[in-house]
């Protein structure tokens, strides 16, 4: 049932703050501002590397959660796309666990590196969706996310529920490793606590994102760009927007632009460029001014703060407003879960407006069942 809305992926999208908040309140404590992994899960404290591997938006937020593994648990990570991961000569080392992501659970790379993974005397865990699914069965330990059966064959709300699971993951490490004070867990177990009511604010720009979205469904080609935590969310934006609305779309990590990208840029190229307010803001924003002083039309994501401090460098074709977040650390942490949203209406309205089949685009299956 879509509800009021038009299309599964369009529901799927707004039900986020409500199942972020019940995947959150399975791995935190409100109360007590504590992380509470489940009992028989992996012991961080013993692991000293952890590989990671997912495909497609599933491996987007294994690599979003690399980044905060390191940050906040300093725990050396590895991640890979299945298909490659499973016919690498990996040299697993004693010590080391595998962690898998996948809405499924029957996605057939990800099951075969992760029985590769056990096979080689790796602890395995997956980050599932379907509990009762092959990778639930076959991971030693399963953390699941409870976004609720997923129908949109293009990911949305099983991004952000994967993302808030490997967030509470990570600062359960970074507490098991000794890593995180107290104070520092409080801090961060408070600000994931108010991510539902960010997502909430940023599904308000669904209107103010139509028009946006409409103007670039006539574009050819479509380039994202992010640093840091926001380069996967990049990849993940120009995944989203070729899946469901056929525009040819590349996520590139902002300080890659000048090592070849930049050769594509005219004014018939619409340049995204997600610039959270957090450490690497200032360099994503000379990178997007890169781009405009060569003709390209850039919109920029990010808060009030943000595209006020951008506008200095002259006229941006988009400007999208994302509710501001907390200074500092916490922006890394939040920022991909919030600007997931933005990221995710731009590629349904650009559909929508193309006339595609939103909720099941052509050659594309729900679950990937054969390699
Ligand atoms: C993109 C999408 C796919 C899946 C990928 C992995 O919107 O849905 O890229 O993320 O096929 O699927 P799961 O998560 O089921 O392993």
């Amino acid at each position: 049932d879509k509800g009021e809305h038009r299309h599964f992926m369009a529901k799927e999208i707004h039900e986020q703050p409500e199942v972020v908040g019940h995947t959150i309140s399975a791995y935190l404590d409100p109360v007590a501002r504590r992380v509470t992994l489940p009992e028989g899960g992996l012991d961080f404290g013993r692991i000293d590397k952890l590989t990671l591997s997912a495909c497609g938006t599933a491996y987007y937020a294994g690599l979003i959660a690399k980044y905060w593994f390191e940050t906040y648990a300093k725990l050396p990570v590895e991640a890979d796309i299945a298909s490659e991961l499973r016919y690498r000569d990996v040299p697993y080392m004693p010590g080391g666990a595998a962690l898998f992501v996948s809405q499924s659970g029957e996605t057939a790379d990800t099951l075969a590196a992760l029985k590769d993974a056990k096979a080689a005397g790796q602890q395995t865990c997956a980050v599932v969706n379907v509990p009762e699914s092959t990778m639930a069965r076959e991971a030693d330990a399963i953390y699941p996310t409870h976004a609720g059966p997923e129908i949109g064959v293009a990911s949305t709300k099983a991004f952000t529920c994967q993302l808030a699971t490997l967030a509470c993951l990570a600062i359960g490490a970074g507490v098991a490793r000794g890593v995180l004070s107290r104070e520092e867990e409080e801090r961060l177990v408070g600000a994931l606590l108010e991510v539902p009511r960010h997502l909430a604010e940023a599904l308000a720009m669904d209107e103010a994102l139509r028009d946006l979205a409409h103007e670039m469904s006539g574009a050819r080609d479509v380039l994202y760009l992010g640093r840091g935590v926001s380069f996967p969310l990049a990849m993940e934006g120009a995944l989203k927007l070729k899946e469901i609305s056929y525009i040819h779309a590349e996520g590139y990590a902002a300080g890659e632009l000048k090592h070849g990208p930049i050769a594509l840029i005219d004014e018939a190229v619409p340049v995204i460029v997600l610039a959270p307010k957090d450490a690497l803001f200032e360099k994503t924003v000379s990178n997007m001014q890169e781009v405009m002083a060569r003709g390209g039309k850039c919109c920029l994501i990010s808060d009030e703060a943000g595209l006020a401090e951008a506008a200095r460098g002259g006229e941006l074709w988009g400007r999208v407003p994302v509710p501001s977040l907390p200074e500092g650390r916490l922006t890394g942490l939040l920022a991909p879960l919030i600007y997931a949203v933005p990221v995710q209406l731009l590629a349904y309205h650009a559909a929508v407006a193309k006339g595609t089949d939103v909720d099941q685009p052509r050659n594309l299956a729900k679950s990937v069942t054969v390699e």
